[in-house]
């Protein structure tokens, strides 16, 4: 926080060494609608995934706009290989956890795999679920024209949604590889009209996952919701990442658009293993460190 009250002051890259450059306006509790308004006024909206209580706290304070509750939890919590397994149950208790941490930022909560897809009730029970039991203020799904009525039936009860459009990777087994989606023509085409129609059924906000850049900026001017860019270039309204990505606590990880603003996993390795060697050496604990 800057010496002037209700400033955030951001940071820029740890492994630049430069302090900050700009403000945001104030601290006020980040809604879906401020979200629509800063993109009105242009202002860049920054997202980043958590998945427990001191993490999000740490980000929430460090100015981030919105958390998402990713179900890539999967993949670096759990550390499964897809987003596939992740449960409605484990997916609630990782989104309890973070919004106890966030004050300021939008906590919004993935939805996983097999609740939303099949039927729009079970998909609207599902995200009751989130909201009531986790206090997340929105939820994510995977997909467009094929889940329609999944998500108007979740907003008809009041429930915020974001789409996410492009690599979806809940549909993994479908394309079959992670490479950048929507380089031919059809697929394209079917995307801005995806983007379209969650805009027309009240979604607050679109993700777009690794797509071209020039297409990626096409859907962020021809809506008036925030798209929110992974890997899909600068001409989009925000940007998200994976926590554990952009701090170098995961390394095994490293596509083209992944900037790494810290190298945790060197950091980690070398105080841990300076601990393992005080208690080895009986350094740890000394006199003062004991009752
Ligand atoms: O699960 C997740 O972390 C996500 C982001 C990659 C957008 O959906």
């Amino acid at each position: 926080m800057s010496a002037l009250s209700g400033i955030v002051t951001y940071r820029k890259p740890v492994i630049e060494n430069i302090m900050s450059t700009y403000t945001s306006e104030d601290q006020r509790k980040v809604t879906t609608m401020r979200l629509i308004e800063m993109k009105r006024r242009g202002e860049k909206i920054a997202m980043l995934t958590a998945y427990d209580y001191s993490m999000a706290k740490l980000i929430d304070e460090a100015g981030v706009d919105v958390i998402l509750v990713g179900d890539s939890a999967s993949n670096v919590m759990a550390g499964n290989v897809t987003t596939l397994p992740m449960t409605l149950d484990q997916m609630i208790y990782h989104a309890k956890s973070v919004v106890k941490g966030a004050r300021r930022a939008l906590v919004v909560c993935d939805m996983p795999f097999g609740t939303y897809q099949g039927n729009p009730i079970e998909a609207l029970n599902s995200a009751i679920r989130i909201m009531k039991e986790s206090h997340a203020e929105a939820v994510k799904m995977e997909g467009g024209a094929e889940i329609r009525e999944s998500i108007e039936r979740i907003l008809s009860a009041g429930i915020p949604v974001m789409g996410h459009l492009g690599l979806t990777p809940q549909s993994i087994n479908k394309f079959g590889t992670y490479a950048v989606r929507a380089k031919e023509e059809a697929e394209a085409n079917k995307l801005i009209e995806d983007a379209k129609m969650l805009e027309e059924i009240g979604c607050f906000g679109i993700v777009l996952e690794k797509i071209p850049a020039a297409l990626a900026k096409r859907v962020a001017e021809s809506v008036s919701i925030p798209v929110i860019g992974i890997g899909a270039g600068g001409g989009v309204d925000g940007q998200v990442l994976v926590m554990h990505d952009m701090l170098g606590i995961n390394k095994d990880f490293s596509p083209k658009f992944l900037r790494r603003y810290a190298d945790l996993a060197t950091i980690i390795n070398e105080a841990v293993g300076h601990y393992v060697s005080d208690v080895k050496t009986s350094d740890f604990p000394n006199e003062k460190e004991a009752y």
